[in-house]
């Protein structure tokens, strides 16, 4: 039987199949279905910078006095301020410990994060709730023309100094898939100490309603043709760095799944596909990979991770342009 453990963030897998941060990771019953299931991790229900924010009357104060998060946040303050009158704060921090206690899973907690304001030292109170890491879902999305995409790395830079400078355990980042050269930022991660890279975020997706004329949500689930963006920077950073590749959007089963650790991610993230399908896919997915590596005859996951990542080749950019005037210029193809 092959042998699906795995490591991560320097933590001991069952699996490769990691929950990503969803409502499927906001309570303990959601959680334990998981884990009968046969999930390798979860990553927690982002908690907000905002939430934390508001939920410290000081930090509010701190928050109001600080041009920079105030201007720029008031309308996302307001929205946290309105629709959360429950103890948020409290209860994530509770669901870390009740996950420890009720289950054998490695635990996530994530925080979905803009700035790197006051609400770093939180991080500190996940460690405390016995997280074994903590992931930053760190969501620019960079609209501002008097923002350069340095200052936007500049951000991720700073925030991650603190982040490591409060904490002990592991952190991993989940970045955006728009950034002008995410190659030499993974190094610039690398040096801050960075240990994990969720690649990538799901934005939103903004849609129009020409009928009514409003704008409108286009699916919050991805499709399974999302993933090839993931694959992509997955094998180009692959060997190239020391910090762990999770493959994350678009990964609905095993074939999948199996291509990213090809590629050379650790693991792949998946919601969208246990929305949709329920949770037996996860032990679906398993059955892929684990039969796929009988048939190919690999006992264990290191034996192939990564084989097909674009190591040897010296320029990323030149296998993909010639692709591209393969399959679209129709040069060199009969
Ligand atoms: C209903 C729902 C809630 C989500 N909540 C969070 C969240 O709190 N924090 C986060 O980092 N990502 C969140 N995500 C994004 C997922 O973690 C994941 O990155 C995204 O759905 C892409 O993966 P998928 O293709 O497997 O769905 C959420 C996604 C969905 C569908």
């Amino acid at each position: 039987m092959a042998d699906l453990t795995t490591t991560y963030l320097g933590l001991k897998l069952r699996n490769p199949i990691i929950a990503g941060s969803s409502g499927l990771t906001s309570n303990i019953e959601s959680i334990k279905n998981l884990e009968r299931n046969g999930i390798g991790a979860v990553v927690l229900k982002s908690i907000f910078e905002e939430q934390i924010i508001l939920d410290a009357d000081n930090q509010l104060r701190l928050a109001k006095k600080n041009q920079f998060i105030y201007t720029e946040r008031s309308e996302s303050l307001d929205y946290i301020d309105y629709h959360v009158k429950i103890d948020y704060v409290s209860k994530f921090l509770n669901l870390i410990s009740q996950v420890k206690e009720k289950t054998l899973l490695p635990v996530i907690g994530s925080i979905n994060c803009i700035t790197s304001g006051e609400w770093i030292n939180f991080a500190k109170k996940i460690e405390e709730a016995g997280a074994d890491a903590i992931e930053l879902n760190i969501s620019v999305l960079n609209a501002n023309p008097n923002k350069s995409a340095v200052d936007v790395e500049k951000l991720h830079i700073e925030l991650i100094r603190k982040i490591k400078a409060t904490v002990n355990i592991p952190v991993a980042v989940k970045l955006s898939p728009y950034f002008c050269n995410l190659a030499q930022l993974s190094g610039k991660l690398q040096e801050e100490g960075v240990s994990g890279m969720v690649l990538f975020n799901r934005y939103f997706s903004p849609d129009i309603d020409i009928d009514t004329m409003e704008i409108s949500t286009g699916s919050i689930y991805s499709s399974p043709t999302e993933f090839t963006n993931s694959l992509r920077w997955i094998s180009i950073l692959s060997g190239k760095t020391s910090i762990d590749l999770v493959g994350a959007t678009g990964i609905h089963d095993g074939k999948t799944a199996i291509k990213l650790l090809l590629a050379g991610a650790k693991g792949v993230q998946v919601v969208s596909t246990t929305y949709k399908n329920g949770f037996e896919v996860i032990p679906k997915m398993l059955s892929e990979i684990e039969f796929w590596m009988e048939q190919n005859r690999y006992n264990y996951i290191d034996q192939f991770a990564g084989s097909m990542n674009q190591y040897k080749s010296k320029d990323a950019s030149s296998y993909e342009r010639i692709q591209f005037m393969r399959y679209y210029s129709g040069i060199g193809t009969k």
